[in-house]
């Protein structure tokens, strides 16, 4: 995918600093933000398995809590011959974070996939209905 060499490294070198010792299953992600700064996540689990954090909500609670706030692309990264999309609750707080991202699909070699997250949570509920 042209243009998303950077980002890919970003969210390659997250995937290595993955804590996933009970799944054994690696994710990394990079979000670019409107200014072209590149934030990245790993996943993080744990003992207690349900508090598990996801590599994508990881980069965007960072990326959040150094003041960002516009956001144009993020990349995800797994071990897997098919693309790995984002959970249901990683979507969730994308739209509500990042709006209609890009989002683009790697595994190991290289980038595989390009979605809007607006088409893989349609329907969405946002702040929106809260009036
Ligand atoms: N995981 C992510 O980090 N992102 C996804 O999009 C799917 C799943 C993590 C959570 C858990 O640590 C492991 O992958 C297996 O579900």
């Amino acid at each position: 995918m042209p243009g998303s060499d950077a980002l890919f490294a970003a969210a390659r070198a997250a995937f290595d600093r993955a804590l996933a010792d009970y799944s054994h299953f690696k994710v990394g992600a990079a979000l670019e933000t409107a200014g072209g700064r590149i934030i990245a996540g790993c996943n993080i689990e744990n003992a207690s398995y349900g508090l598990t954090m996801c590599a994508e909500r990881v980069a965007m609670f960072t990326a959040l809590s150094e003041g960002h706030r516009d956001f144009r692309r993020l990349l995800i990264v797994a071990d897997t011959a098919e693309p790995t999309p984002p959970c249901g609750a990683c979507r969730q707080i994308l739209w509500e974070f990042g709006g209609d991202l890009e989002v683009l699909l790697a595994n190991l070699a290289g980038v595989t996939a390009a979605h809007r997250l607006g088409a893989l949570l349609p329907s969405a509920f946002d702040q929106r209905f809260l009036r």
